[in-house]
């Protein structure tokens, strides 16, 4: 019997059980290996913020990730890699005193893991220790693999992430859909050796369909994909690409399920408006 009643155990009570078996407190990454044992997908949101957060738990998003993108989903960076630790810590902090299941994952911001394997523990620990994080989450391939080997002896989970890695960004010749052509077996031979370092996940962004389902077929542990096509054990997206909150040119593996830009100008001039004709506040919201 599945120990995740759908969708993924959600329950009104944190320890209430069901026809279908007792309801899961917390979702823990052997719940995510028992899922793609099942076949059954899951979806990971980014969040960084409390209600956010809250609202993403109550849907029972399994996974919430503290994204290294809130530098430029909140900070108002042009990338990804002006975050430092300090700015990521607490929104991570955040997001894990809001949720009462999701499993939250924290990125490892851009040079805060590179140099080392013994870089990257640190700087781990300063996220398990001091926002609560879970998980945590570094890009890169083979190079990664004494990162992740040191973190999974010591015990953090780490998820790993291949493909375009917005942090080599100018690197990799910008946006770009990585593993084209021959460079998909690079692809599938970095996500194996992921898998072998210890990552108990490993995050694909903009690889060709085909390859990320290649490679999801010969991993033992859950493809996340972004750009990678339906056939990866889970899918994320920025949360405010998912839900509208973002404007402008949008990437195209992006659906939009609502219109949150259009949902808080018109709040935001309606106030305004009310404000400045005096219909707001009314009696009922005086003293
Ligand atoms: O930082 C981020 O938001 C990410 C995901 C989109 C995979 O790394």
């Amino acid at each position: 019997m599945s120990e995740l009643p759908a969708p993924y155990g959600r329950s009104t009570t944190a320890d209430s059980t069901s026809a279908e078996g007792p309801a899961v407190k917390k979702i823990r990454t052997r719940h995510l290996q028992e899922m793609k044992q099942r076949g059954e997908k899951w979806a990971m949101l980014t969040a960084y913020d409390q209600y956010a957060a809250q609202v993403f738990d109550e849907a029972g998003i399994p996974v919430l990730l503290v994204g290294d993108s809130a530098s430029n989903n909140v900070y108002g960076n042009e990338s990804s890699l002006p975050i430092t630790v300090d700015e990521l810590i607490p929104l991570a902090r955040a997001v894990v005193r809001s949720v009462s299941r999701a499993l939250v994952v924290a990125d490892l911001p851009f040079g805060s893991y590179q140099v080392s394997a013994e870089q990257a523990f640190h700087t781990a620990v300063r996220f398990m220790k001091e926002a609560g994080a879970q998980a945590v989450k570094l890009e890169g391939g083979t190079q990664m693999v004494p990162q992740v080997e040191m973190l999974a002896r010591n015990g953090i989970p780490v998820m790993a992430h291949v493909g375009f890695t917005p942090q080599s960004e100018h690197a990799l010749g910008g946006y770009r859909v990585q593993g084209r052509d021959e460079t998909g077996q690079r692809i599938l031979d970095e996500a194996l050796a992921l898998q072998a370092a210890g990552a108990f996940a490993v995050v694909m962004e903009m690889v060709p369909g085909e390859v990320a389902a290649d490679v999801t077929s010969q991993l033992d542990i859950p493809t996340i994909g972004i750009g990678a096509g339906r056939h990866c054990d889970a899918q994320v997206l920025v949360w405010q690409d998912m839900a509208g909150l973002r404007t402008g040119r949008i990437p195209k593996f992006v659906k939009q399920y609502a219109d949150l830009h259009a949902t808080l100008l018109q709040a935001a001039t309606d106030y305004a408006a009310d404000v400045a004709s005096g219909a707001f506040p009314a009696d009922g919201h005086t003293f």
